[in-house]
């Protein structure tokens, strides 16, 4: 298995894709490498396009906060995206862009291999469950995955979107995630 700063490595290199023509810096991943709990959004924005460091702009600190609620900090997790560079005008990655960047996603979730997996949003969801299925539908169910558990839960940006009723339905998938990692793993079917 490669290791995590090999994969950095290749990443920040990585030409496989017309994103590298117009990204500032390629956003690879952060947090801790052995963490219990990992998560996966969808790709960088302007923020995260400028420091190299996934969620910290506005979403991010929508999802900073939600993971404080569950009595976790961000250095205690690991947050990566399916794409690693920002696509223009915050548009949705395109099936090649996540094709040429899938590997890499994969390769991280071998390495870290966490007891819990948590796509944000739509998009990681439907490209790691293999589903066509929405996230409305799927939000805060675990399912078994890769010997943990994956659970889907609301994008951050589409909290915000949806005011209060989404900041209530985020912490409800937040305790989900909280009592999976206080569970057995092998217990969810
Ligand atoms: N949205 C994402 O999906 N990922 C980020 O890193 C920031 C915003």
């Amino acid at each position: 298995m490669q290791s995590l700063d090999s994969l950095r490595t290749n990443a920040l290199a990585c030409r496989n894709c017309s994103l590298c023509e117009t990204r500032t810096n390629v956003v690879f991943g952060a947090g801790n490498p052995n963490a219990e709990l990992m998560f996966v959004g969808e790709a960088p924005g302007a923020q995260e396009d400028l420091t190299g460091e996934p969620f910290v702009g506005r979403s991010g600190r929508l999802l900073t906060s939600l993971i404080e609620g569950i009595g976790l900090t961000r250095d205690q997790v690991y947050i990566s995206n399916v794409v690693k560079c920002r696509p223009p005008d915050n548009r949705d990655p395109e099936p090649g862009e996540v094709a040429a960047c899938a590997p890499i996603i994969a390769s991280q979730i071998e390495y870290i291999s966490p007891r819990v997996l948590v796509t944000l949003g739509n998009f990681a969801t439907k490209l790691l469950l293999e589903t066509k299925t929405g996230i409305t539908k799927l939000r805060g169910t675990p399912v078994a995955y890769r010997g943990g558990v994956l659970i889907p839960v609301l994008h951050p940006a589409a909290v915000a979107r949806r005011g209060s009723a989404g900041l209530i339905e985020a912490r409800s998938d937040f305790e989900a995630i909280k009592l999976a990692l206080a569970s057995d793993p092998s217990e969810v079917k």
